[in-house]
């Protein structure tokens, strides 16, 4: 909001502008960009923390968090065809590696590269999959991240829903430029309602799930603080966005609630 609103503003202001203005703005854009990437970073360090303190009771609290688990996190790997027994996948947001592990039940043989913010999310993953020499492991925010080499299957639960709209759409494109031809990208989220009512809606029939799902008072408190740092674009304007960096199928295969599964393949 502070973006649009300050970019637009300096927009209007242009054409009128002196010599003089102009080194003014320059300088004032300066600042704001340093301010820009202050809030980025904090908002980052505040996502690695919070994941950071949650990761020794993730896993267990999973099916208590999302109702939906089961079908959420199986079926849409059950569409995957890879031709083959050993794709490169990439796991992006991975945390302790849930979404993996059961994908490595289809391809058991497959090179798996990890990528999580939060180092002790990461050192679950290694716990649950020691031992195996096809995981590596990247601690690292996968909006900066470069990678040497591409994959043939990306894969992501619940992470990119952290990042602003436009980090989003920039990270789509890179997932484009990741992925090998044919390669798909499989991205499990949560999605923003257009319709505010639809989405309180939304908000009150998971709460009251969670909130009978047996799980401790303290830990849905420690839930729903995450759910702060939450940032769900539209279902619309993500089927957009990933049409747009080249995806020539994208479609939804499983929605529930706020929860929604995205295939793309390029
Ligand atoms: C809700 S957890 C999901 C973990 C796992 N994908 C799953 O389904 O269980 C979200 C994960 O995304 C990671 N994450 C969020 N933003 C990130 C970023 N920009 N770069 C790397 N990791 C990020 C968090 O650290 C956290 O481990």
């Amino acid at each position: 909001m502070l973006e649009k609103s300050n970019s637009s503003l300096y927009n209007i202001h242009w054409p009128l502008m002196t010599a003089l203005d102009f080194s003014d703005r320059h300088m004032a854009e300066m600042k704001q960009n340093k301010y820009k990437l202050h809030i980025k970073e904090d908002y980052a360090m505040s996502i690695k923390e919070q994941f950071d303190n949650i990761s020794e009771d993730y896993d267990k609290q999973r099916k208590q968090l999302l109702p939906c688990f089961d079908d959420y996190y199986h079926l849409p790997l059950s569409m995957l065809e890879y031709e083959g027994d050993k794709p490169k996948i990439l796991d992006i947001g991975s945390g302790t590696g849930l979404f993996s592990s059961i994908l490595l039940k289809k391809y058991p043989k497959a090179c798996f590269t990890l990528i999580d913010i939060s180092d002790k999310m990461l050192s679950e993953a290694k716990e649950r999959f020691a031992g195996l020499d096809n995981f590596e492991y990247i601690v690292s925010d996968y909006t900066k991240h470069i990678f040497d080499k591409k994959f043939d299957i990306i894969i992501s639960a619940l992470s990119i829903h952290h990042l602003d709209a436009q980090n989003k759409r920039e990270l789509f494109q890179k997932c484009y430029q990741w992925l090998e031809t044919g390669g798909v990208f499989l991205n499990a989220d949560q999605v923003l309602s257009p319709s505010p009512e639809i989405e309180n809606n939304f908000s009150s029939i998971w709460r009251s799930q969670v909130e009978n799902s047996g799980l401790a008072n303290e830990e849905i408190q420690k839930a729903y603080e995450r759910v702060k740092l939450d940032n769900p674009s539209t279902l619309d304007e993500q089927m957009h966005w990933l049409r747009e960096a080249g995806f020539s199928q994208v479609d939804v295969v499983y929605k529930y609630l706020h929860f929604c599964v995205f295939y793309t393949k390029r």
